[in-house]
């Protein structure tokens, strides 16, 4: 038997002229949003130089992997993937490798020594500028771009993976000292966009049929900061509020979501323009990191416990079904069993609907990696394990809610396990399954949004059956 892939009515964006054949890239990914959004952008300035998408990582003429230095296994990861690509470069002395991304940043000169096949290493800074540093290597160097760097607005059309789906960096960078993070040492002090620049590219993302977008900051919410202005009130003119309001009204665009928050700047006035701007998505990720407020201080999180119940109380009061997802770490230094439990009283407390879940781990520069109390491994191991249980727990009976119920699905892609179906995502970020035909043989096709009855929950997605 066939299956016939459904039709799709939204093409993917036209490619920018080719101007020579450059031969095929390849990239491959690793950690956030953020990586994913640099890559997207790295990808568009390839194709526009002439480089075509390979089959596959061991056929392309340049590979370029956007790394993740987040925790050591993250690390680790790119190194067994640049091993194998050294040594086809040892027969293929015309293959192109670069890394960029976090750990670029963080191991900058020493990634040569250790890889001395490398072309290029570039800091996420340097995203925008491949082609002038692709140019470099063209002219027979080694380049490492680490320095700081003023990210310019770009000219650069990001070849987008989803046609429905368009991530916007609104503010890059982080200023925050979390005491066990790596992220300020690679990624830089906080440089927000201009609203102006904003809005043009999510017009832009609208013209071309994008129906969701998601405004981008590892701390989203000091959006702005960064900016002059005072208005008359005497507040500061650039907020992630006002950058809400600046952008709802672009026409075309459907729901819009941002990430990631942080509890201490999410304020009362955010909460109230989610629930009043009808695009504004109902899911909220807030990371909270650790349930004890001595951990917290000892993370430098800058907010307590009640603080961030009170946020989510808030947000409830105001969107009862909103969803929230957050990050937490576990056998941070010196935790103790108690202090560890406390997390799991808040997992169960606020009943998320998704903990993205890690054990600690040291990371070059940062204070925590340097302090005497270390947790040993197998602490790390139980606790993880444990929380993941409770988690999952969590989720499935969080999920339950929506059996039965009707929701509305933006169609973002195809199932890759089952064509007929079309995989999408509720207002409240659930991942949804659901034919692409239904009983009355109306085809959707991707960036519809559909009205889908809930059939079928597990503990991370949902699936349904289409109505009209
Ligand atoms: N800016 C976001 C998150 C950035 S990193 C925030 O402030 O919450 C994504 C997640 O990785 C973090 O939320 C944290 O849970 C986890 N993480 C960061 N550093 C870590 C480390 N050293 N060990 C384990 N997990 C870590
Ligand atoms: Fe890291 Fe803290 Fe910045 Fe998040 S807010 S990126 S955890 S330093
Ligand atoms: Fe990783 Fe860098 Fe993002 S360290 S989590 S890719 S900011």
């Amino acid at each position: 038997m066939t299956t016939t892939p459904p039709r799709t009515s939204i093409q993917l964006p036209p490619r920018t002229a080719v101007l020579s054949d450059r031969g095929s890239y390849w990239i491959t990914t690793f950690g956030c949003q953020m990586n994913r959004a640099d890559s997207e952008r790295m990808a568009g300035i390839l194709e526009s130089m002439g480089y075509s998408q390979a089959t596959g990582e061991l056929e392309a003429d340049l590979v370029l992997y956007n790394t993740c230095t987040i925790r050591n296994n993250a690390e680790q990861k790119v190194y067994s993937y640049l091993g194998r690509q050294a040594q086809r470069k040892r027969h293929n002395p015309n293959l192109t490798l670069v890394v960029a991304g976090c750990v670029a940043q963080q191991e900058g000169e020493s990634l040569l020594r250790r890889v001395p096949e490398l072309d290029l290493v570039m800091g996420p800074q340097h995203a925008n500028r491949l082609e002038t540093l692709l140019q470099q290597v063209d002219s027979g160097q080694q380049v490492v771009a680490t320095e700081t760097h003023y990210i310019l607005e770009d000219i650069t059309i990001a070849r987008r993976d989803s046609p429905v789906c368009g991530w916007v960096n609104a503010i890059y960078g982080c200023n925050e000292r979390c005491t066990y993070c790596v992220v300020p040492s690679v990624r830089g002090l906080e440089q927000s966009r201009r609203p102006e620049a904003i809005r043009l590219e999510i017009e832009d993302l609208a013209a071309r049929g994008f129906k969701e977008i998601t405004l981008l900051g590892q701390n989203i919410d000091a959006y702005g900061r960064d900016l002059p202005g005072i208005t008359s009130e005497g507040r500061r003119q650039h907020t992630l509020t006002d950058l809400l309001h600046y952008v709802h009204d672009v026409e075309g665009i459907k729901r819009i979501r941002f990430a990631t928050s942080h509890p201490r700047y999410f304020t009362e006035r955010l909460i109230d323009t989610c629930a009043d701007l009808p695009k504004l998505c109902e899911h909220f990720h807030i990371p909270f990191q650790s349930g004890d407020n001595d951990v917290l201080r000892a993370m430098a999180r800058g907010y307590t416990v009640e603080r961030y119940l009170r946020i989510i109380d808030r947000i409830r009061e105001r969107m009862p079904d909103a969803s929230i997802s957050a990050d937490a770490i576990v056998a941070f230094p010196g935790e103790t069993d108690a202090q560890y439990k406390h997390t799991l009283e808040l997992i169960e407390e606020v009943g998320f609907d998704q903990v993205n879940t890690a054990a600690y781990s040291p990371r070059p520069h940062t204070p925590a990696a340097n302090w005497a109390n270390q947790l040993p491994e197998a602490v790390k191991v139980a606790r993880l394990q444990e929380i993941n249980a409770v988690v999952e727990h969590n989720a499935r009976a969080r999920n339950t809610r929506y059996t039965g119920r009707i929701e509305e699905v933006l169609a973002e892609g195809i199932n890759p396990k089952n064509p007929v179906q079309l995989t999408g995502r509720t207002r409240t970020n659930r991942l949804t399954f659901f034919n692409s035909k239904s009983s009355d043989g109306h085809h959707y096709n991707l960036g519809d949004l559909v009205n889908v009855r809930i059939d079928a929950v597990r503990s991370f997605s949902l699936s349904g059956t289409t109505v009209s």
